[in-house]
């Protein structure tokens, strides 16, 4: 079976199959054995490296790749010498880098900028880190290095560690390894849990279950708070062969790897710098001694800060160095096929995956609601002009949106009907978003407002079923950013029938 990918773009991970992820490693192997060979693949074709927030191993990388295939590469690494600096937009910079190179590899801060990137150019567009989002082709380079030290990519156990809030790659690699059914733990540093709309993704579109870990009990040792661990069933399908997990059984019976992150400091509201830093775990021989990680591999997307100890280096089971320096054959790989230059043959064999493909409503109106993320795309001054807010309808109780650009959540608080308004019914009434009202409107004549006063201004007044009580008024709900104020979850109820 012939594999292409000519023309694709790699945004998030889930742009690829797990068969795609298998090709691109197939690929990377070919390379990998016969590096000078490979000289020509891409000549004639240029890459725009466009890397707007500090690099080494990415953008070095994918530049060496590109000359490694004989390409050519463009490229910028400061914002400050583009017109983007001038108040020229993404979409803009996209389309017309877009006319001047053949593919392009985007590093920026904002959340969902790699996305509007290949929604205006005319090319394939890799996200090499979107602020806090995603980084996908370091999830690839992760995969491609747990495939060759663990010899299968298929029921792995692995443990996420330190900044899971902020660190984008293992927002990417934690929906990578669910696809291939592993196992895994979630060891954050106390502050810095998996985001809400990741752990979502976890629990719905893929097949495995979360279990949550409510810190040691008398006689567990606990290495750092283990947060939850979550586990795939033996075979796609069979959710309800999901055992029940030991927590401490589970910890005790180790992990194939340890993937350590650092504490992702320049997302961090400056207040919020000192103490976190003071409290983030640290692996060291200590770590390496304890019980159940005799045969655990140490991972790390580098750079590091402290929270690896230099003494593990010389450990055979530390694989950071090698880890990164696989960067350039899967780089390599990857060019070559978005840019149509190689395809991959691979034979005929079932690959498992443990995704459950969703459909869901959207939500696209051209006033309204927006997404509440300060670092998403979709709210920056300079790309209002032209972008569409636009979410996915991703639950019903609670109300739940997901922004298209970030996937950051929303529990928005009041609701409307655009079919009874015009005209069915005489008055243009809003309800509570957690009132039975939201299991009345169907998601193509719902309207959505983020506050009752927002409602009010476009002419609507509270339904009777839907008024709001007391302290549960209208202020909408979103994923908590660092040095945002939590507000009380407003429970939908179950819908009166
Ligand atoms: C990571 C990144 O930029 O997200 N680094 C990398 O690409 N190798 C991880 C990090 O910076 O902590």
């Amino acid at each position: 079976m012939v594999i292409s990918l000519a023309n694709r773009d790699l945004i998030t991970i889930d742009d690829l199959s797990n068969q795609e992820i298998e090709a691109v490693f197939a690929q990377a192997d070919e390379i990998a054995g016969s590096m000078s060979a490979q000289f020509g693949i891409c000549q004639g074709k240029i890459m725009a490296s466009l890397f707007f927030e500090p690099s080494t191993r990415t953008r070095l990388s994918f530049e060496a790749a590109m000359h490694r295939l004989g390409g050519r590469v463009i490229s910028v690494t400061e914002m400050g010498n583009t017109s983007l600096a001038k108040g020229e937009s993404i979409a803009d910079m996209a389309r017309v880098v877009g006319s001047y190179a053949d593919i392009i590899v985007i590093r920026h801060p904002w959340e969902g900028a790699a996305k509007v990137v290949a929604d205006y150019a005319d090319v394939p567009v890799i996200n090499a880190g979107d602020g806090g989002h995603e980084h996908p082709s370091q999830t690839l380079l992760d995969l491609y290095t747990l495939k060759k030290e663990r010899k299968t990519l298929e029921g792995l156990k692995i443990a996420l560690w330190g900044d899971l809030k902020y660190g984008r790659t293992v927002h990417s690699l934690a929906c990578a390894l669910a696809r291939f059914g592993a196992t895994i733990h979630f060891r954050p540093s106390p502050g810095f849990e998996m985001p809400e709309h990741v752990i979502r993704k976890l629990t719905t579109e893929y097949t495995g279950r979360l279990e949550r870990y409510n810190g040691p009990k008398e006689g567990e040792k606990g290495l750092i708070p283990l947060d939850a661990i979550y586990v795939t069933p033996s075979g796609p399908h069979q959710l309800a062969n999901i055992p029940a997990i030991g927590i401490q059984m589970e910890l005790e019976k180790g992990v194939d790897a340890l993937y350590v992150t650092r504490l992702q400091k320049e997302r961090l509201e400056p207040a919020a710098e000192g103490e976190r830093e003071k409290s983030y775990p640290v692996v060291d021989k200590k770590l390496f001694r304890e019980k159940g990680f005799g045969e655990t591999i140490i991972m790390h997307p580098l750079p590091r800060v402290g929270e690896l100890a230099y003494e593990i280096d010389a450990d055979p089971r530390s694989t950071y160095f090698k880890q990164a320096a696989r960067g350039v054959p899967i780089r390599m790989a990857l060019l070559s096929l978005l840019l149509g230059a190689k395809n991959v043959d691979m034979p005929e064999k079932k690959i498992v995956s443990f995704a459950q493909k969703r459909e869901y409503p959207v939500y696209k109106r051209d006033a309204g609601i927006k997404c509440q993320n300060r670092k998403c795309i979709s709210v920056q001054e300079t790309e209002q002009q032209y972008i569409k807010h636009e979410f996915q309808i991703v639950s019903g109780e609670p109300l739940t949106l997901r922004c298209i650009y970030c996937e950051h959540e929303i529990h928005p608080p009041y609701i409307a009907s655009s079919k009874w308004h015009q005209g069915i019914v005489e008055k243009k009434r809003y309800y509570r978003a957690s009132s039975f009202m939201v299991g009345r409107i169907r998601p193509e004549n719902l309207i959505i407002f983020g506050s009752e006063d927002e409602a009010k201004r476009q002419g609507f007044k509270p339904g009777k079923r839907g008024k709001p009580s007391g302290n549960e008024k209208g202020k909408m709900q979103s994923e908590k950013c660092d040095g945002e104020k939590e507000t009380t979850r407003v429970q939908a109820r179950k819908p009166a029938h």
